[in-house]
């Protein structure tokens, strides 16, 4: 019987290290719900880096026993890996170039000799379980080169590969000295996926400018096999987060939470701690809205939640004190006795709070200046299914806008725009506030996470034929 191996730098789950002993936590995201069905059943196995530091082998034999129980395989990394490949290349090169940071991007041989290792090493946990007519799903940028890592050891087996952020413009992809390595990395998949058309179009363009290949219909030909290359926007578990909002716990924990915070009204910003979110920006935008529109004071606060991510890199360390500065100058400015405009978070939190904070807030503000889909946004949008009421203000970087056309649409650059858009939001009648909240609700109801999976597995099927026709 043949299996499917789903391989991510991070596996769907936390394990922590505390003095009482090793504990696992189920991952909150997106992809470990979307793929829990699948992973769970049968032979299936995920692959990943289990997220903390093992010093010794004894410690390592027991996380690999306890994780053989959920079908999951770690590849552990040394403090060298987790410095070079995760921190190095992968965050420090590949993600501020893929974001369009590239003034942010270290291009340094070493990470980059760090990211090949690393990659070798998933690839070699991979082949040591698959077999022949097994199908391997890779994901995300920090595995760019495992597809054709795997494929020279099995030449037949059948591969996808998706990227979750977004795919330069050719003119920033050019830049990395590693481009056609990665290209080629790549290429081992037989379907390559992105969120979006133009993640799509641009990796295309790339591949053409790069490697001279052009293609027909989105398929390139690599050597004798077709490859196909797709958009596929991922969505959410719909029924997760539309059920939580109306669940006992949510409603004990918003009834708590309002008695705390009085009546004002809630602006809400969710995000990983990142340069690409737009944090800043936003609260400059919030601090200007308070300036314009003085009689919103004391009305209205911020929710301001930042979920720690990737500390020890530098960039993110600097954006953490950049943060913290604007929420205590800010504080410090309109702030009364009885009011506190921006309530700030720094942790992660339960999922019950997460969907409380979703339902309480009037308005939510997601204005990364790029991501490649953003799930944050339709979270609050299928927390407010059932109640009708909420405006969700989204950023047009993000790729979830090219779907949520009836958000505000915002540049996040245009910080006046971002403030007609938090008043325009905060006076948009009842009537027009659920239009709007029904329209995307359909949409994102029926493209959910379990639609994606569905969608990317056919297509892999689909090119897995037209190969075999070919031969
Ligand atoms: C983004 C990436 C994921 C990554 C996640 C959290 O969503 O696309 O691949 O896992 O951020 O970042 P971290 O570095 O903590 O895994």
């Amino acid at each position: 019987m043949s299996k499917i191996i789903i391989v991510s730098n991070r596996l769907p789950l936390r394990v922590e290290k505390k003095a009482e002993g090793m504990k696992f936590k189920p991952s909150e995201g997106g992809l470990a719900t979307g793929l829990g069905s699948i992973y769970k059943e049968g032979d299936n196995v995920w692959v990943g880096w289990p997220g903390a530091f093992f010093s010794d082998s004894t410690e390592e034999s027991n996380v690999t026993l306890r994780l053989k129980q959920e079908n999951m395989l770690p590849v552990f990394l040394t403090q060298e890996e987790i410095h070079n490949y995760y921190e190095g290349f992968s965050n420090e090169t590949l993600w501020p170039t893929y974001h369009y940071f590239s003034q942010y991007a270290v291009y340094e041989p070493e990470f980059w000799e760090s990211y090949k290792r690393v990659n070798q090493k998933f690839a070699d946990a991979v082949v040591s379980i698959a077999e022949k007519g097994d199908i391997v799903w890779v994901h995300d940028y920090q595995l760019l080169l495992v597809p054709q890592m795997i494929r020279d050891k099995f030449p037949d087996i059948t591969i996808g590969f998706f990227q979750h952020i977004p795919f330069p413009s050719f003119e920033v992809f050019r830049l990395l000295p590693w481009r056609r390595e990665l290209i080629q990395g790549m290429f081992g998949a037989d379907l390559i996926g992105f969120h979006t058309y133009d993640d799509m179009r641009h990796f295309l363009s790339a591949v053409s400018r790069v490697v001279a290949k052009s293609n027909s219909s989105g398929i390139i030909e690599v050597g004798n096999r077709s490859v196909l290359v797709d958009s596929f926007p991922m969505g959410i578990d719909y029924d997760k987060y539309s059920g939580l909002a109306i669940s006992d716990e949510t409603g004990e924990r918003e009834k708590r939470y309002r008695e705390s915070l009085g009546d004002v009204r809630l602006i809400l910003s969710m995000d990983r701690l990142d340069y690409s979110k737009g944090i800043p920006q936003r609260l400059a935008a919030f601090e200007a809205f308070l300036t314009n529109y003085p009689e919103y004071r004391e009305k209205i606060s911020l929710l301001l939640q930042v979920v720690p991510s990737r500390d020890k890199v530098e960039k993110y360390k600097k954006l953490k004190e950049e943060i913290e500065l604007l929420v205590g100058r800010i504080n410090g400015k309109f702030s009364r006795i009885k009011w506190t405009p921006i309530h700030y978070f720094y942790r992660s939190l339960p999922i019950n709070a997460i969907s409380a904070f979703y339902g309480m807030s009037d308005v939510a503000l997601v204005t990364p200046m790029r991501d490649g889909m953003n799930l944050v946004c339709k979270e609050y949008i299928a927390s407010k299914a059932h109640e009708g009421r909420g405006v969700l203000i989204l950023s047009e970087m993000a790729g979830a806008a090219k779907e949520l056309s009836d958000a505000i649409l915002v540049n996040p650059n245009n910080q006046k725009q971002m403030v007609e858009a938090l008043y325009r939001a905060l006076t948009m009648p009842a009537p027009e506030q659920k239009k709007h909240l029904d329209v995307m609700n359909d949409s994102i109801k029926k493209y959910n996470i379990h639609h994606w999976v569905k969608l990317f597995m056919d297509r892999l099927t689909f090119i897995k034929e037209e190969q075999k026709q070919q031969a």
